[in-house]
């Protein structure tokens, strides 16, 4: 169906498919299927699914929840690469929409929407690997998701193939069309257990050239969300807020070999980026003296912009060059950010060492705890626990993949899970895609 070259069978050869990137999670695979187009995806879904065959999506392989690399399970099962998928249509000017294949990474979006003076609307530091496929998949948020939303602002359409193999496709990218239930919708953040996607018509925004970040120090993780309050009225140009803490940042500076990038060094840091047409310095500098801000560090440079994103971006390798964390992407209301920071970092046991970090402006906190066997879930549990008392989410954008299945309850009701399980009778009766993903009880 796909050409011999395209089913990877040789262990050696299959190997990176099926082990995560945290490298937390893997399994074995029967093989790895490499489709080039919607139609060999449909042949291939439609002859699993008539054999009980199960199947993985998987585009980049940068998930941090364990769903898109094979799992234990008694079905024979195979990764379905959506890598070849790489098509990307022309930039229409009076929709700003373009129609990308399943298989082209973010980077690559980027730089499309950029050179037609557009811009992709999302972004985050996994992009040289991370396809739209995977993006549309996990919903994925980032760091310009407070202007702009998570992807799911950005989907005007899909194409994608049903568990049986029938494909489905709205790609016309109307703005108005409300005629019926809204699939499209329905696949965003489905993590790979409703349907196969193939093609993303892809709202793009306005690019913004003049840029100017500022670091600024925090006497704890307290103030931040006072300094995002009195800052965001006055900053309508804020393109990402985002925190880390002293722990996270010495972490980075040890691994890249570097010196601190402020002195004297603080328990918590802000990183605030504002964007425009035209420079946006003069906004940025009042609104942080409004606030109070008296010793920001200021980047409004591209090197040194960049020398400061990548003390932020650089979180996730350093943590992984240290060990295999126990890695949960969860949301919280702003209030409750610092308390429930204090009360994740009391609850961790001892010798374990507790990264906090994420984007502030979402209220999302990246909690990584390295020392715990990576197999042991109680530490997950805690901190999803600690999540629901403190009336957040046990998953802001990253998914629930496998690593988060069994704890679904924390944050959806039982009525929500009927309906989701509902659902995925309906358009996957034989629990072909993704077993075990999102929903714990669907067998593999
Ligand atoms: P994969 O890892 O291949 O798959 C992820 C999930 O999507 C799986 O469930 C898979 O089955 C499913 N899937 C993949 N392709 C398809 C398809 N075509 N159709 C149906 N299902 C599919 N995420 C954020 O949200 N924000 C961040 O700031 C962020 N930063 C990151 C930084 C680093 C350094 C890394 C390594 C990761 C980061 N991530 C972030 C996580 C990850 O990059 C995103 O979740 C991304 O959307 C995954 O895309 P992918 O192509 O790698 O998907
Ligand atoms: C990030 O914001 O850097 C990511 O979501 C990746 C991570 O959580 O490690
Ligand atoms: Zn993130």
């Amino acid at each position: 169906m796909v050409g011999a070259a395209h089913v990877l069978v040789d262990e050696d050869v299959r190997a990176p498919y099926e082990t995560d990137w945290t490298r937390r999670w893997s399994g074995r695979a029967a093989a790895v299927v490499r489709p080039g187009s919607t139609d060999e995806v449909a042949a291939v879904l439609a002859w699993c699914d008539a054999r009980g065959v199960a199947v993985v999506p998987q585009g980049g392989n940068t998930g941090m929840v364990g769903a898109g690399v094979p799992r234990a399970g008694e079905r024979p099962q195979i990764v379905l690469s959506l890598a070849r998928l790489t098509e990307l249509g022309e930039v229409d000017a009076g929709s700003l929409q373009v129609s990308a294949g399943a298989g082209v990474t973010l980077a690559a979006l980027q730089a499309h929407a950029r050179a037609a003076g557009l811009d992709a609307g999302v972004d985050f530091g996994a992009r040289d690997s991370a396809m739209l496929g995977g993006l549309v998949a996990c919903d994925a948020g980032g760091i310009r998701a407070l202007r702009h939303g998570t992807v799911r602002a950005r989907v005007a359409g899909l194409e994608a193939v049903l568990a049986d193999g029938r494909a489905v496709s709205r790609m016309s990218g109307l703005l108005k069309d409300n005629a019926g239930y809204d699939l499209p919708a329905l696949l965003v953040g489905s993590e790979g257990t409703l349907g196969v996607i193939t093609g993303v018509r892809w709202r793009l925004v306005p690019r913004h050239d003049a840029r100017a970040l500022a670091l600024v120090p925090l006497a704890g993780l307290a103030d931040a969300a006072p300094l995002l309050r009195a800052v965001r009225p006055r900053l309508p140009s804020l393109d990402a807020c985002e925190f880390m803490t002293a722990e996270g940042l010495q972490l980075v500076l040890d691994h890249l070999r570097l010196p601190p990038p402020l002195e004297p060094r603080a328990p918590a840091y802000a990183l605030l980026e504002a964007a425009a047409n035209a420079d946006p310095l003069p906004e940025l500098a009042a609104a942080l003296e409004a606030a109070g801000v008296e010793d920001a560090l200021i980047a409004d440079d591209t090197a040194s912009r960049e020398r400061l994103w990548r003390l932020r971006e650089a979180h996730t390798e350093a943590i992984s060059a240290a060990g295999v964390p126990h890695k949960l992407d969860v949301g919280v209301p702003l209030e409750a950010l610092a308390p429930f920071c204090d009360a994740v970092r009391a609850a961790m046991p001892a010798g374990a060492r507790t990264i906090l970090f994420g984007h502030l402006g979402d209220g999302n906190v990246h909690v990584n705890v390295l020392g715990p066997d990576p197999a042991d879930e109680t530490v997950d549990e805690t901190v999803l626990r600690l999540v629901a008392e403190h009336g957040g989410t046990i998953s802001a954008e990253h998914g629930v993949g496998v690593a988060k299945a069994r704890f679904l309850h924390l944050s959806r009701s039982a009525a929500e899970i009927e309906a989701m399980r509902a659902i995925k009778a309906a358009l996957d009766p034989r629990a072909t895609l993704n077993p075990g993903a999102v929903l714990d009880l669907v067998p593999l």
